[in-house]
């Protein structure tokens, strides 16, 4: 067993209705793949209906269970409310609301228009905004319990340059999953957020990683587990949250990062650049060695650290 496999044990999520925002592509379309496999009935929705078509067909093709399709700009509060009314009329009810769509790309902050800036935001925070009030007024109006799960980023917490739209909005959806997290769970409704380091998709790397930045910058070399993830491993997470095992989870961001973020932050972690012979002078020197090993330890040392990438 590892974690490019399913966790959750089958039938876990039978009888769960479940909408994916973004759910056509990339991670939404992954973690509504694991969802299907484990009994869930599956609403998928973005804007364009030839992808969410074909994802519908394989996801049922390969799970046997029901995937609606259905087109929906999440910054239009109408298109959202008709995307409910419609996953309620075919499966009579939406238990769990997984807010995944998102627009981003990279630029200097100052080349933006500020209609690029709204653009990403309102993908963003107005379309997560607007899912989880239509969603949530329903589940309050009706008496249901609800669950909804927000995919944030780990710069929602630390911002980051060159991301500024997004890290606004993202920041945004985190201070609203801890918000309603407490403010809605008198009604039954619990509110968490995966926020996760780099998973390849096409969207992401297309946009952020554009023309050959994917040859010059690897992100795997930034994690400190040495790798980036791999999507199942993120639908295991996923599944966990938005099945009844994790009742007792409410307000919590998960980070699924490899260490990351966190090798970012730590003052001295920059140091693993250091090689062992360096290291090894630098304990010479202060055990008080000969001067000429000591010459030789640090010039081997540092000839090794020249040759690092
Ligand atoms: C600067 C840009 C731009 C770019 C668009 N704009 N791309 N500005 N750099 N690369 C500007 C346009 O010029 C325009 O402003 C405004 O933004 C709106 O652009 P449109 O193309 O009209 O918008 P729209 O068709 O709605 O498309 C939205 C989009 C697009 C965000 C621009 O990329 C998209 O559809 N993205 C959806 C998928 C996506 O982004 N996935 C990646 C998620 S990854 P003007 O002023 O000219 O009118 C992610 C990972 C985070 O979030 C963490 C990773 C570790
Ligand atoms: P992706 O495949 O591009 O997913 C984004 C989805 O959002 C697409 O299906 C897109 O479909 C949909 N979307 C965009 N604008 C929309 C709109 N206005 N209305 C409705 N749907 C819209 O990228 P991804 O990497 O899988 O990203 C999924 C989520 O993970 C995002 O929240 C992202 O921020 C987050 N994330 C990703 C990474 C990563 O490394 N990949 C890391 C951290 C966080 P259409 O364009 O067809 O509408």
């Amino acid at each position: 067993m590892n974690y490019t496999q399913g966790m959750l044990k089958d039938g876990a999520l039978s009888g769960k209705t479940i909408l994916v925002t973004g759910g056509g592509t990339g991670l939404g379309k992954s973690m509504g793949t694991y969802f299907s496999e484990l009994g869930a009935n599956l609403i998928i929705t973005s804007r364009k209906m030839e992808v969410l078509e074909e994802a519908a067909k394989e996801i049922t093709e390969k799970t046997g269970n029901p995937v609606l399709p259905l087109t929906c700009d999440v910054r239009e509060y109408d298109q959202v409310e008709k995307v409910i009314a419609s996953a309620k009329e075919k499966f009579g009810r939406v238990d769990v609301l997984l807010n995944n769509a998102a627009g981003n790309f990279i630029s200097p902050t100052e080349r933006l228009s500020n209609r690029a800036f709204d653009t990403v935001v309102d993908i963003v925070l107005r379309g997560s905004y607007n899912f989880t009030l239509a969603m949530g007024k329903d589940w309050i109006e009706k008496k249901q319990a609800g669950n909804i799960l927000n995919i944030v980023t780990t710069y929602a917490w630390t911002g980051s340059g060159y991301v500024v739209p997004s890290a606004c909005a993202k920041a945004g959806v985190l201070s609203m999953t801890k918000s309603l997290a407490v403010e809605w769970a008198k009604y039954g409704i619990r509110s968490n957020a995966i926020a996760p380091g780099p998973f390849p998709t096409k969207g992401a790397w297309d946009r952020l990683l554009p023309g050959n930045l994917k040859e010059k910058f690897d992100p795997a070399n930034k994690v400190p587990v040495g790798r980036v993830g791999e999507h199942q491993e993120l639908a295991n997470l996923a599944a966990y949250l938005v099945s009844d095992f994790s009742a007792y989870v409410n307000g919590e961001v998960i980070t699924i990062d490899g260490g990351e973020w966190l090798k970012g932050a730590g003052e001295f972690n920059q140091l693993d650049q250091i090689p062992e012979e360096l290291w090894d002078a630098m304990e010479m020197s202060r055990k008080g060695g000969s001067k000429l090993q000591m010459m030789w330890a640090y010039m081997n040392g540092l000839r090794k650290m020249k040759f690092r990438k």
